[in-house]
C-alpha cells in the first residue's frame, strides 16, 4: 500500500496512511516521526494496528520510555488506558477521570513527558474522540502586551488540583491522598533552548505565584479557553489500531466524554522529558 502523509491544519496535526505497525520500529521511521511531531505537534498513524512489542521498540527508537509497572502487561512499558474498573487497577481507572480535562502527562514533574504514544485496541461509537490544543500557536497569538506580562509569571501544578476538578464529591481520605503528590512550579512561558515558546497549562495548574487565588485562577481559565479556541483545536476520532503521538509539552489534550463501561481501551507509552521547563 502506499502512503501518504497529510497536514490537518495550519497549526497541529498530520495523518499518515498506509504504514503498518509493524514498519515502525527503524531508524528511517523513527526519523520521520520526530521530524513530524516538531513540524505538526500530533502525528496520527491511521489503522497501524502496531503490536505492543512493535510499539515499546518504537517509543525506545524515539527516547527513552517511562517504565509503568503495573504487572498488568508483559512489557512494564505499556499502561492501559481505560476508565473500566474492571479492566484495570481500579484507582487508576478512577484517576483516568481526570483525562477528560485538558491536561499535559506528567506537568507535576520536573521533566514533563517528551511525548505520548497512544494506539486504540477497542474504540467506543459514542463517544471518547480525544482533541489535542497547540501552546505553542495559542503563545504566538497573544498579544505582544500579554508575552511581556506573562514573561515572569510561575505557576504551581499539583495533581490535587486536576483530581479536584474532576472529582469535586471526593472524600477527605481521596483528598488526602492525591496530596501525596508533591506540588511542581514551573514558569507559565515554557522557552526552550531552540527559542520556541509554548504555555504550560491545563488541569493541573492550580495556583500563579504572587496573584491572590481568584486573581490567579481566572488567568489559568482564561488562559486556558484561549489556548483551545477551535484554530488551535485538533479532533480525533478513533478508528481501532489507529496509533496518535503527541509533543506532550506543547499539546494539552482530552478525551471527549464515554462512559466507565465503554468497551474504550487504549495502550500508551510515554517518553521521559528531555528539557526542563525554562
Ligand atoms: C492519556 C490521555 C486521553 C484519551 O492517556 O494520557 O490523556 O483520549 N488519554 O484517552
Ligand atoms: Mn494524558
Amino acid at each position: 500500500m502506499s502512503v501518504t502523509v497529510t497536514p490537518l491544519g495550519p497549526h497541529l496535526g498530520v495523518e499518515i496512511a498506509g504504514v503498518s505497525g509493524g514498519d515502525l520500529p527503524t531508524a528511517e521511521a523513527a526519523a520521520e516521526c520526530l521530524e513530524l511531531l516538531a513540524r505538526h505537534g500530533v502525528v496520527i498513524y491511521r489503522e497501524a494496528h502496531i503490536k505492543d512489542g512493535d510499539l515499546v521498540a518504537f517509543s525506545r527508537l524515539l527516547g527513552e520510555v517511562v517504565p509503568n509497572p503495573t504487572g498488568e502487561h508483559e512489557l512494564p512499558e505499556i499502561a492501559t488506558i481505560t476508565l473500566d474498573p474492571a479492566k484495570t487497577d481500579a484507582t487508576l481507572a478512577w484517576y483516568r477521570r481526570g483525562n477528560f480535562l485538558w491536561h499535559i502527562d506528567g506537568a507535576t514533574d520536573q521533566l514533563p513527558q517528551k511525548a505520548t504514544l497512544l494506539t486504540a485496541r477497542e474504540v467506543d461509537p459514542a463517544g471518547g474522540d480525544t482533541e489535542f490544543a497547540s501552546t505553542y500557536a495559542a503563545y504566538e497569538a497573544l498579544p505582544e502586551a500579554e508575552k511581556a506580562a506573562f514573561a515572569d509569571l510561575q505557576v504551581l501544578h499539583s495533581f490535587a488540583a486536576a483530581q479536584l476538578r474532576a472529582h469535586p464529591d471526593a472524600t477527605d481520605e481521596q483528598k488526602a491522598s492525591w496530596g501525596r503528590v508533591p506540588v511542581r512550579r514551573h514558569p507559565l512561558v515554557w522557552t526552550r533552548g531552540n527559542g520556541r515558546r509554548s504555555l504550560l497549562l491545563g488541569a493541573t495548574a492550580g495556583e500563579v505565584i504572587g496573584l491572590p487565588p481568584e486573581e490567579g485562577e481566572a488567568l489559568l481559565a482564561r488562559l486556558l479557553d484561549w489556548s483551545t479556541q477551535p484554530q488551535f483545536v485538533l479532533r480525533h476520532r478513533w478508528h481501532t489500531g489507529d496509533l496518535v503521538i503527541w509533543d506532550n509539552t506543547g499539546m494539552l489534550h482530552r478525551a471527549l466524554p464515554f462512559t466507565a463501561t465503554s468497551r474504550r481501551l487504549m495502550h500508551r507509552t510515554t517518553l521521559v522529558g528531555e528539557e526542563a521547563v525554562a
